[in-house]
């Protein structure tokens, strides 16, 4: 215990100064890994967080805020099951014996994007349940010529027609072709948390047609 608490207090101690973000990218309900990417080295103590402590290691004991959450391997850190509330930005850190025996901190960071894919019918609701802690802002990429258009922001709230906000999520009401495209959701650094692809889903011989003769459904990716 005395020990830990050493540890702890040189976590306090250690600034954030220096470190790089390192950027990963995982798909709703799939896995990702956050790897340290010293896997030769001993480690003593790995301590990760977003707002909090989620996980916390001493030698191979992990504790776990989460059950989401778990170490593999030396250092690497696997959430599971990936949820859009996730998305944002995560900090490790990782303390190695050295020969002198005394501890060597190594910060990293990490901003974690999540992707998915959805396809709604014409008419119908589409639920996106985006606007976690860290969202800022919410634009969409329609169509290469009008680019794209900020649908939502915490400082303006809902910027279009047919959108309205019910706890943590956004939702656009009869669903039309034009509402096809990428949503990204952004943080307040303008980091994307969430990219989510829209597209209309197609099913009867008559909705076929009607795709068939709009020219105007074709739709592009935003360029970065
Ligand atoms: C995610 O990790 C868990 C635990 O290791 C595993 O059981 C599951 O199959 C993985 N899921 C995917 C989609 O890789």
């Amino acid at each position: 215990m005395f020990k830990l608490l050493n540890l702890l207090l040189l976590m306090c101690l250690y600034s954030y100064s220096g470190t790089t973000t390192i950027l990963v990218s995982g798909i709703k309900g799939g896995n990702v890994t956050l790897s340290c990417g010293s896997e030769d080295r001993e480690m003593v103590y790995i301590d990760l967080s977003r707002f909090k402590s989620i996980l916390s290691c001493h030698n191979e004991e992990c504790e776990s805020e989460n059950g989401r959450v778990f170490k593999e391997g030396s250092c690497d850190v696997v959430i599971k099951d990936l949820r859009f509330s996730d998305a944002g930005k995560y900090i490790m850190r990782v303390y190695y014996s050295n020969t002198q025996t005394e501890l060597e901190p190594q910060t990293l960071e990490y901003q974690l994007c999540i992707h998915d894919e959805i396809s709604v019918k014409k008419g119908e609701d589409l639920e996106m349940d985006v606007l976690w802690t860290s969202a800022d802002k919410v634009v969409h990429w329609a169509r290469r010529s009008t680019g794209q258009k900020e649908d939502w922001s915490r400082g303006h709230g809902v910027r279009r027609d047919r959108m309205t906000i019910r706890d943590n999520n956004l939702i656009i009401n009869n669903f039309t072709a034009t509402d096809a495209g990428t949503y990204e959701v952004l943080d307040s650094e303008g980091e994307i948390l969430i990219m989510m692809t829209v597209t209309e889903s197609r099913t009867g011989p008559v909705d076929e047609l009607n795709y068939i003769n709009d020219k105007t459904t074709t739709y592009f990716p935003p360029s970065t």
